[in-house]
């Protein structure tokens, strides 16, 4: 990662290399630059990530305090850390004990870099070992809500209750702090919570400020971003419209650009974002696979094509990918045709689109690759695997684009953000997540025929309806129906029916690795329940998954 490939505001990264899905690489365009390339660039406060399960929370919140923030590896060189002239430096939590042998250390060099530092949970114990403090193992661990006993409260706590909540997870404790450290409060099970030293900026909580079980968090963390890093707090992710557009503009000078549109919101706020900036030389292809909700294709054609006038070619290959599921049960081979015959219609409309005029060939292709997708492939080292599902995974090797990935730097909630400023829709901003390979994979244990897509389809309709009339929509991480195989007797009018079973699953969830089954209310089930067997023939049962996952998965595939 010394290439400083993620730096910040470097979103977009011409000449990115591409570990493709089937293990070949790409490499296009220019070599990257390294460091931070831009002068105008934000302020930045990195995240060193030592394993914590919040760590991608905390650089969210930072954002969300309004300092752009990164999270590298906590093994990064100092040498990369320093390449983003960081205006502060945060060590996260993790699930070690700085004790243990091949515990995650820390670099003595970051402590002299002269950036003020702040280490959380983990991130502060060892700090306190490094510096000369005690940290030991308690005897019982604390974890979850905690009572924070402020006592001299210093910069970061001053002024604060006296007695507040907090959230705590830990075992090693913290006795005494370094020397040349006060300590700022206590806590049910640690003797000290919370130290800083204001003369070197350094400081340490042992709680977690960027949860919201911590009330006092984001006051915390503030006073850390502007008090000691002295930042402004003027980032937004709206703010980046303008940033981006220069950069697309300077990756793609003259050239072409195609852009594969799912519907979804990345591929959607990416595809504006470019079309902001290179106009008709966008073209947009999406891919109508007959696997849609009730009439989003109609709706990703008519925000696009026109009120955006974005160049789209809509392809109807709903019978080419039927065909192509017939016979087709298990989930993953449902998967693989589908993301198959997608690569190969995208394809096909690539090529026709560069044989439609000598200068017309795409050389760039939009991906709307989002930040979590950078972390969870190495932290931005250039192995953003190309989403293999929907997006375009796998094009052949004659087909060479360089990418485009104006969304590298953000997380999902930003490119709402973004995706607001452009003037982008309500119901396409805050579309639920929805799979690649769409319906197919909800008729679960069979063929995703014609037939059931459309009774799963029409019941979803409802679904979607009566969740938003109840104003649940945004609140609801998914809602949809899943259409197992499977047929049961029931009852309707006189006559005795045998018809399908829908199943209701609507989850909360922040990040679909873990995710709670949703408590809808009763009346609304009754509703819906009542609407699909009332409207659709073919349904004679509804039941509801109160599943959560773990153990579960969010689809049931
Ligand atoms: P599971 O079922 O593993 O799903 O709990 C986690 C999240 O991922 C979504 N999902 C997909 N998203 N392409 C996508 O873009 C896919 O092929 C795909 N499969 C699952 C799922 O809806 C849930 O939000």
């Amino acid at each position: 990662m010394s290439d400083g490939a993620s730096s910040p505001g470097a979103l977009a990264e011409p000449g990115a290399e591409i570990e493709r899905p089937d293990g070949a690489e790409t490499q296009g365009g220019p070599a990257r630059v390294a460091g931070r390339p831009d002068p105008a660039a934000p302020e930045t406060v990195v995240v060193l990530d030592y394993g914590g399960q919040y760590s991608q929370l905390i650089a969210r919140r930072i954002r969300d305090c309004g300092v752009f923030s990164e999270l590298l590896a906590h093994h990064v060189p100092v040498e990369e850390i320093l390449a983003r002239r960081p205006s502060g430096i945060v060590l996260s939590g993790g699930p070690a004990s700085v004790y243990a042998e091949g515990a995650p250390r820390l670099d003595p060099a970051l402590l002299e870099l002269g950036v003020p530092v702040m280490g959380i949970c983990y991130g502060m114990q060892l700090l306190v070992q490094s510096l000369g403090g005690r940290v030991e193992q308690a005897e019982v661990g604390e974890f979850g809500r905690s009572e924070l006993l402020v006592g001299d409260g210093g910069m970061l706590l001053g002024g604060l209750p006296a007695e507040q909540t907090c959230w705590m997870s830990h075992r090693d404790t913290v006795y005494e702090p370094p020397p040349g450290f006060a300590a700022l409060a206590s806590s049910t099970g640690s003797p000290v919570a919370a130290i800083e030293d204001r003369e070197r900026s350094i400081f340490g909580i042992q709680f977690h400020p960027e949860v919201v079980h911590t009330p006092y968090g984001t006051e915390i963390l503030t006073r850390f971003l502007t008090q000691a890093c002295g930042c402004e707090l003027t980032w937004s992710p709206a703010g980046i419209v303008e940033e981006q557009v220069r950069r697309i503009r300077e990756q793609v000078g003259d050239g072409n650009v195609i852009c594969g549109l799912s519907g979804g919101v990345d591929s959607s706020v990416a595809a504006l974002l470019v079309h902001r900036a290179v106009g008709e030389r966008l073209t947009c292809v999406f891919v109508d696979h007959g696997l849609m909700r009730k009439d989003e294709g109609e709706q990703v054609i008519r925000t696009f094509r026109d009120t955006f006038k974005v160049p789209l070619v809509a392809v109807d290959a709903e019978q080419r990918f039927l065909a192509r599921l017939q016979g087709v049960v298990e989930p993953e081979a449902k998967r693989k045709v589908i993301g198959e015959e997608f690569i190969r219609v995208f394809e096909e409309e690539a090529r026709r689109l560069s044989a439609a005029g000598e200068d017309a060939e795409a050389r760039f292709l939009v991906q709307g690759t989002l930040y979590s997708d950078v972390i969870e492939s190495g932290g931005g080292a250039g192995a953003a695997t190309i989403k293999s599902h929907h997006n375009v995974g796998g094009l052949p090797d004659d087909l060479r684009f360089e990418l485009v990935e104006p969304l590298r730097a953000l997380f999902k909630d930003e490119v709402r953000a973004v995706g607001e400023q452009l003037g982008m829709p309500e119901r396409l901003v805050w579309r639920q997540p929805f799979p690649g390979p769409g319906l197919a994979i909800r008729v679960v244990g069979g063929e995703a025929t014609k037939e059931r897509l459309d009774v799963l389809r029409e019941a979803d309709h409802i679904l979607q309806e009566e969740i938003r009339a109840a104003g649940l929509y945004r609140e609801l991480w998914q809602s949809f129906c899943v259409l197992p195989d499977v047929r049961t007797v029931g009852v309707q009018g006189d006559e005795r029916s045998y018809g399908h079973v829908v199943v209701i699953r609507a989850v909360t969830s922040d990040d679909a690795m873990t995710a709670d089954w949703a408590r809808l209310p009763y009346d609304l089930l009754e509703r819906i329940a009542s609407r699909m067997i009332n409207e659709l023939r073919e349904v004679n049962r509804v039941v509801l998954d109160i599943t959560s996952k773990p153990p579960g998965t969010i689809e049931w595939e």
